[in-house]
């Protein structure tokens, strides 16, 4: 009810103001639906071309909800207005047909269970989502492209770019379902090229990643007309929700999360609301309270780059729905009920361990979910073992583990030379087997023995001696390494 009050008096308030400063000078009150005839106007030609680019940076079935993000955002995107032309969509494209989906052919972001799937082009799948082609596609460059749709953001000086990323991460570093993954460094890199090639009038990256916040902490240099927001600050996991067992659930069939909560509250944020009325930061705030979600089980939203360009409306990047044109934005949380979320890095155990329960006594499918949920386990010893040894091993019993847990202050970036950090992943992978989703948690002991001034061979020496051999297991496996 006070939703309502509130909304049409906003509604009032803007009215009013179109009056006093409308074209035609005449002091009149003018109706909410005459309201949002004015801004499609006025609105459309001042905001160029919007483009989008969406990632899903992982695959398997226990990730679903990152690819379920992506679709979400597609159709939330399209029924704002933007065209197809416009908007390129990565994903591994696993999900929907994955003989562990129980409806074939649909994907759900959400307990109401709606499809997101149908009509998301297929613009760069399986191995076309790599590094080397999204950067290709946002930089605009179409003979860099190998495979795809060819879509590129060929965007000009008065256009709007949205980039949405969903997936895992870990300190300074991206996700993708191919190698290598993606680095803070080379994401920043190609952002401050598209501005010197003056190909955009201002771009927003919302990123659901664990540690998302080291992507541009300390890297992001304001003046490039950037702004971004990410699931969490750069020492801590993002979350998954919608899980099984927590509410609120999602239909008892799946056995997966089936979103991500920074994901899903800022698309649920934008779908209800006539976006005209509705700022970046306005967003922002709302979306930081429901993704800390009390603290216990959620993370930090944080904000970064120019952050004045957040006064501008979310309609200037995701256009809006007109269905909504009469839903102004109010700041009350109480829209949602509290959703309980799964830290992301243990979104795999909860699925396997869903399955296993679920699984008929005796059956092949009970086995093979216990081996599934013992190997991930065992890999995740076996890389933290490893990883701690690699520290004692430099530093020495009692400093190694306070060098590799050390946080650099604030606005300091996580590592200073890049090409260290990469190369020390790369020998750490070659010895100890691939650092893989969960082990993307260990960059930040990386990077800080490249900060701490090691050597390659000292690095090489370490990772030698803490794994005489790689553990034959699938999660072990290099190609799952995000080095190469
Ligand atoms: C596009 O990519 C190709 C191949 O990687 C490269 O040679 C070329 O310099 C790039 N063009 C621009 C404008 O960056
Ligand atoms: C918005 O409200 C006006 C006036 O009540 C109504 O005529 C119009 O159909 C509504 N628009 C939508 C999209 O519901």
């Amino acid at each position: 009810m006070n939703y309502q009050v509130a909304g049409i008096l906003f509604i009032v308030g803007l009215s009013v103001a179109i009056a006093v400063t409308a074209v035609d000078g005449r002091n009149v009150l003018k109706l909410p639906t005459e309201a949002s005839r004015f801004f499609d106007h006025a609105d459309d030609d001042s905001v160029g071309t919007r483009w989008a680019v969406l990632l899903a940076g992982s695959n398997g079935y226990w990730n679903y909800r990152h690819q379920a993000d992506v679709c979400h955002a597609y159709q939330l995107l399209r029924k704002g207005g933007l065209k197809d032309e416009n908007i390129i969509v990565f994903m591994y494209d696993d999900i929907a047909y994955n003989e562990e989906n129980p409806r074939p052919g649909v994907i759900i972001n959400n307990p109401a269970a709606e499809d997101v799937y149908e009509g998301v082009p297929k613009d760069y799948t399986r191995d076309e989502v790599n590094v080397h082609n999204f950067l290709a596609v946002l930089l605009g460059n179409k003979t860099a492209l190998t495979g795809g749709s060819g879509k590129v953001v060929n965007s000009g000086p008065n256009d709007h770019i949205f980039i949405f990323y969903s997936d895992h991460g870990g300190p300074g570093v991206l996700g993708m379902p191919t190698n290598p993954y993606l680095y803070a460094s080379d994401l920043i890199n190609a952002l401050k090229k598209k501005h010197a090639a003056g190909a955009y009038k201002s771009l927003v990256l919302y990123i659901e990643a664990c540690e998302s916040g080291s992507i541009f902490e300390g890297l992001l240099p304001t003046g490039l007309n950037i702004y971004a927001t990410t699931a969490s600050n750069a020492v801590e996991s993002s979350w998954g929700t919608y899980c099984p067992g927590e509410y609120p659930s999602p239909p008892p069939e799946y056995e997966t999360c089936l979103g991500d909560l920074y994901a899903v509250s800022w698309m649920e944020d934008s779908e209800m609301h006539n976006l005209r009325t509705e700022n970046l930061r306005q967003q922002y705030h709302l979306v930081k309270r429901r993704t800390a979600n009390g603290n216990t089980y959620g993370s930090h939203v944080m904000q970064f780059g120019d952050l004045q360009l957040s006064m501008e409306s979310l309609f200037s990047f995701m256009g809006t729905n007109p269905a909504n044109d009469n839903y102004t934005y109010v700041d009350d949380n109480s829209l949602w009920a509290s959703s309980r979320a799964v830290n992301q890095r243990d979104a795999d155990l909860l699925h396997f361990w869903d399955k296993f329960r679920k699984a008929p006594e005796g059956s092949a499918r009970k086995v093979e979910a216990q081996k599934q949920f013992t190997e991930a386990m065992s890999h995740r010893m076996h890389l933290d073992n490893s990883i701690a040894l690699v520290g004692k091993l430099l530093f020495g019993i009692q400093k190694g583990p306070e060098v590799l847990k050390r946080v650099r202050s604030a606005g300091q970036p996580l590592v200073d030379d890049w090409a260290c950090l990469k190369s020390f992943v790369r020998t750490f992978e070659t010895h100890c087997g691939s650092l893989s989703q969960y082990g993307m948690k260990h960059m930040r002991s990386i990077a800080n023995i490249c900060n701490a001034g090691i050597h390659t061979e000292q690095m090489v020496e370490a990772s030698a001696q803490a794994c005489p051999s790689i553990p034959a297991n699938t999660w072990s496996s290099l190609h799952r390494g995000f080095s190469a």
